[in-house]
């Protein structure tokens, strides 16, 4: 079984020490950073904008993988792109045209993401697994930190496996809520290739220990 990326949740880190957080995340051996886009409607906090995400893009060298909790996803795709996004993930709950949406980060240049909450059934995105890169399935109701996985929620992810291979698509599968080192190996074997990590590993005193453990890599001693 191939080892999946790891995506640590800046959402996670103290925001006055960003510069020493964007090392670290490269420095464990995580090959995306996570940034957490909340408005205060989709969800009831309030992170950061495309401002955030443009002046963090030189401190590391990993992939930028933007998820949006907002509605009105579609005004700000194009303040993302230009703020070195890389992968731009919004939530089909707030969308009604997200076809339209998908096609223009894609237009943009970027990678386009939809993301579902626990609620939501895999069905409702079956119509666009066509046109998406990354599947992002809320393991948590979106909105907060350090919550717990539902584990149900995993077998959407197999179910998604199962149509990508039915289908001969090719997105990621990623997953975004409790994630630790007693969830990953549950997760790693339903067939995700990203692992959303935000307590779990901002709160780990050896990084890279932690990023190899959830990757379920042999810890380095
Ligand atoms: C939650 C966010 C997550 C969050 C995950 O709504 O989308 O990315 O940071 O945090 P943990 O890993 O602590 O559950
Ligand atoms: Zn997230």
């Amino acid at each position: 079984m191939k080892a999946p990326i790891l995506a640590p949740s800046v959402l996670a880190a103290n925001f006055t020490q960003m510069t020493d957080v964007m090392g670290q995340i490269e420095a464990s051996g995580a090959e995306w950073t996570h940034l957490d886009v909340m408005d205060g409607v989709f969800v009831p906090d309030l992170t950061f904008g495309a401002k955030m995400v443009a002046d963090l893009r030189p401190l590391n060298r990993t992939i930028f993988d933007v998820h949006l909790m907002t509605v009105n996803p579609e005004k700000q795709i194009e303040s993302f792109a230009r703020a070195g996004a890389d992968y731009i993930t919004f939530h089909h709950e707030a969308v009604v045209h997200v076809h339209r949406v998908l096609t223009s980060i894609k237009g943009l240049g970027k990678k386009a993401g939809i993301s579902i909450v626990p609620s939501t059934a895999v069905n409702v995105i079956e119509e666009v697994l066509p046109f998406v890169d990354l599947v992002l399935v809320m393991t948590v109701n979106p909105g907060y930190g350090g919550q717990k996985l539902i584990p149900q929620c995993l077998e959407k992810v197999k179910r998604l496996t199962h149509l990508r291979e039915e289908k001969g698509y090719s997105f990621l599968i990623s997953i975004d809520g409790g994630v630790n080192p007693d969830t990953a190996p549950e997760a790693r074997n339903a067939g995700v290739d990203v692992l959303v990590a935000g307590d779990a590993f901002f709160k780990a005193p050896d990084k890279a220990a932690m990023a190899a453990l959830l990757k379920g890599c042999q810890v380095k001693t």
